[in-house]
């Protein structure tokens, strides 16, 4: 097959091998009903660090390309690219996105930009990871960078969602990680996965906010609350999470970073659309 086939197919031109920035779609997974991945052909040249995201989309009806931002989710080594995506029923780019399939093309613009970069940060001693919903993606290229184990004694991934479903990317991620030829055997030391519902019972509930705002998370990890000489912290989620971690992490006396001036902090939101 070439190129999409939503249902309204005949409604939009479709992405070909012959479209400027058109990369092959290798594989589809989807997760929940709500959630899906998919992964790319890696063009030849493209460069990445590990966190960036890049402009994905199809083209809309007057065959202009409707794109969105998608953190890569695939590690800077792998051959393939990985991207992890809520479905939005009346989302422009994503009610369509989710129909595609193995062999089909979408666009991607091949300018990798983004803050969640160890660039950003200062050095440190240990790493949060702090995400909601589709939030961990960028969070899936770097647990499998070296420079992240190189870096950083301990390394925190917490993934917040409503239901236990939709925790399976981030279980799925941790499985691979510690299995990983690369990263593996440092990630079984140093890496520690907290998972978190908000809206079906699991093992552990509540908003990561709320568990860093009581210290139950600390509790838990065994360690003190956020220290400005160890603890270093990225968050990716929706707008409210984000600014409340902000706070959070302000209110710690942590500072926020940037590539042109690393700091303690840095936040992306998730895209969605
Ligand atoms: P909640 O169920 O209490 O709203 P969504 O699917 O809406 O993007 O949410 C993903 C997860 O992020 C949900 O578990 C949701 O919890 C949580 N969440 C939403 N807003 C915040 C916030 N301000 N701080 C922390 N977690 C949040």
């Amino acid at each position: 097959m070439n190129g999409i086939n939503p249902s309204s197919v005949h409604d939009f031109p479709l992405v070909t091998a012959e479209t400027s920035d058109a990369v092959r779609v290798l594989d589809v997974h989807h997760w929940t009903d709500r959630l899906f991945s998919f992964s790319v052909e890696r063009p030849p040249s493209f460069r990445f660090r590990s966190g960036e995201f890049v402009m994905i989309g199809l083209l809309n009806e007057s065959d202009r390309p409707l794109l969105r931002a998608y953190s890569i989710a695939s590690p800077f080594w792998d051959e393939t690219l990985s991207f992890y995506s809520i479905k939005v029923e009346d989302g422009p780019l994503t009610s369509r996105l989710q129909h595609i399939s193995a062999g089909d093309y979408i666009i991607m613009k091949t300018k990798p930009v983004g803050t969640l970069v160890l660039d950003a940060l200062l050095p440190g001693r240990r790493l949060y990871l702090i995400s909601t919903g589709t939030g961990v993606a960028p969070f899936a290229s770097l647990l499998r960078d070296p420079d992240v184990y190189d870096q950083f004694d301990e390394v925190i991934l917490t993934h917040t969602c409503r239901e236990v479903s939709e925790l399976g990317f981030s279980a799925d991620l941790i499985n691979r990680t510690q299995t990983d030829l690369l990263v593996g055997e440092e990630a079984i030391k140093k890496l520690t996965y907290y998972p978190t519902t908000t809206r079906e019972a699991s093992n552990r509930m509540g908003r990561v906010t709320n568990l860093i705002e009581s210290g139950a998370l600390f509790e838990d990890l065994g360690c003190t609350a956020f220290n400005v000489e160890t603890d270093r912290v990225m968050i990716c989620g929706s707008m409210n999470m984000n600014m409340d971690m902000k706070s959070l992490c302000l209110a710690a006396g942590l500072s926020e970073g940037a590539n042109s001036e690393p700091g303690h902090f840095v936040v992306e939101k998730a895209f969605v659309g």
